[in-house]
C-alpha cells in the first residue's frame, strides 16, 4: 500500500507533464478554430407584415422594405408575412412564395444568421403582433444555446402605436401630410379595428389629432370608432368635402373595397350618399414617408436592444 502511494508520487511529474501539454494543445486547437472576434456574426433583419394579395398593397409593404434596406446597407432584409389566406392566396395565383414568421425565422437559423431584429410593422399591438411576440419569444427562449439552436440574439421591434408618445408623433405625421386637405373639410383615417383591447389605440389616436385639428377623424372597419360614430361628427360639423386614407400599412383589399369601393357600403358610397364629396387615398401608412420613419425608430431601438 506504502509502495503504491511512493510509485504515484514519483510518477507525479509525469502526470503534470502530461495534464500541462494537453492543456497546452486545447488551448491551441481552441484559438486555431476560432474565428476573429465578430467574424462569426451574421445580422439580418426580418420585416414582418399581415401581408397583401394585391400587387397594390405590396407596395406599402416594399416601400417600408426599401427604406429599412437603406437605413441599414449590407444587411440582409427579409420579408415575412403573418396571413397564412394571403400567403396560399399568392402561390396559388401568382406563384409567390412568402414565409410565415415561425417558418422565416427558422430558415434564417439554419442558414447561420446569429443577431435578428424583427421589425413589426402593426399599427397596433393587437392579435397579429401578440402571435408574432410569442414566435419571437420562442426562439428567444432558444437562443444561447449553440448554433444550431436559435439565435445568439434576437429582437422584436413595438408596432406604430405602442406608447402616449406615438399617438402625439403619428397625429403630427398624418396631420403634416394632410394638412392643405384639412383645411378645405373632413380627413377621415379608416383603420382595421379589432375585437382586441388594442382597439382602444384608435380612439387614443382621435384624440391625439384632434388635439391639432377638429377636422381629423379616425374610423375603423371592425372596431371602434365606428363609421356611424365619424359620420355623426362629421354632420355636425357641417363640412361638404371628406377625404379618406387608409389607417393601415397598405392600401390593399380593405381600401379598394370597404374604403373606396363602388359598393353600396363602402365608405366611399356611404358618405356620397349622405352629401359628401368625397375623395378616397388609395395609398398605405407604409407609402407615407413621415410613417416610415416612425417604423425605423422603432426599428433602431430594437436593433440596438439587439446589439449590446
Ligand atoms: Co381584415
Amino acid at each position: 500500500m506504502k509502495r503504491t502511494f511512493l510509485r504515484a508520487l514519483e510518477s507525479l511529474p509525469r502526470i503534470l507533464l502530461l495534464v500541462c501539454a494537453l492543456t497546452a494543445a486545447h488551448a491551441a486547437l481552441a484559438e486555431a478554430f476560432t474565428p476573429e472576434p465578430g467574424s462569426d456574426v451574421k445580422k439580418g433583419i426580418l420585416l414582418v407584415a399581415f401581408g397583401s394579395s394585391m400587387p397594390e398593397g405590396e407596395e406599402g409593404i416594399n416601400a417600408v422594405t426599401d427604406v429599412v434596406k437603406a437605413a441599414y446597407p449590407g444587411v440582409e432584409v427579409r420579408v415575412s408575412y403573418t396571413s397564412r389566406i394571403i400567403m396560399r392566396k399568392i402561390a396559388r395565383e401568382r406563384n409567390k412564395t412568402v414565409d410565415e414568421p415561425a417558418i422565416a425565422l427558422a430558415k434564417m437559423a439554419y442558414e447561420g444568421f446569429t443577431d435578428v431584429t424583427v421589425v413589426s410593422t402593426h399599427v397596433i399591438p393587437g392579435a397579429e403582433y401578440d402571435d408574432l411576440k410569442s414566435v419571437v419569444d420562442g426562439f428567444r427562449l432558444m437562443s444561447g444555446g449553440g448554433p444550431k439552436a436559435g439565435f445568439r440574439r434576437i429582437s422584436l421591434s413595438l408596432p406604430l402605436l405602442s406608447n402616449l408618445r406615438d399617438f402625439e408623433r403619428l397625429a403630427q405625421a398624418l396631420t403634416d401630410t394632410y394638412s392643405e386637405r384639412g383645411r378645405n373639410g373632413a380627413v377621415i383615417f379608416v383603420g382595421h379595428g379589432t375585437h382586441h383591447f388594442a382597439d382602444a389605440a384608435y380612439s387614443a389616436l382621435q384624440m391625439a389629432l384632434w388635439r391639432k385639428s377638429p377636422n381629423f377623424y379616425v374610423g375603423t372597419i371592425e372596431g371602434m370608432p365606428s363609421y356611424d360614430d365619424v359620420l355623426a361628427r362629421i354632420k355636425a360639423s357641417k363640412v361638404k368635402n371628406a377625404l379618406i386614407a387608409p389607417a393601415m400599412l397598405v392600401a390593399g383589399d380593405h381600401a379598394h373595397n370597404d374604403i373606396a369601393g363602388d359598393e353600396e357600403d363602402s365608405w366611399k358610397s356611404m358618405l356620397t350618399a349622405e352629401g359628401f364629396r368625397v375623395t378616397p387615398v388609395l395609398s398605405g401608412l407604409g407609402q407615407n414617408k413621415a410613417v416610415q420613419s416612425l417604423i425605423l425608430d422603432k426599428l433602431r431601438e430594437a436593433w440596438d436592444e439587439g446589439a449590446m
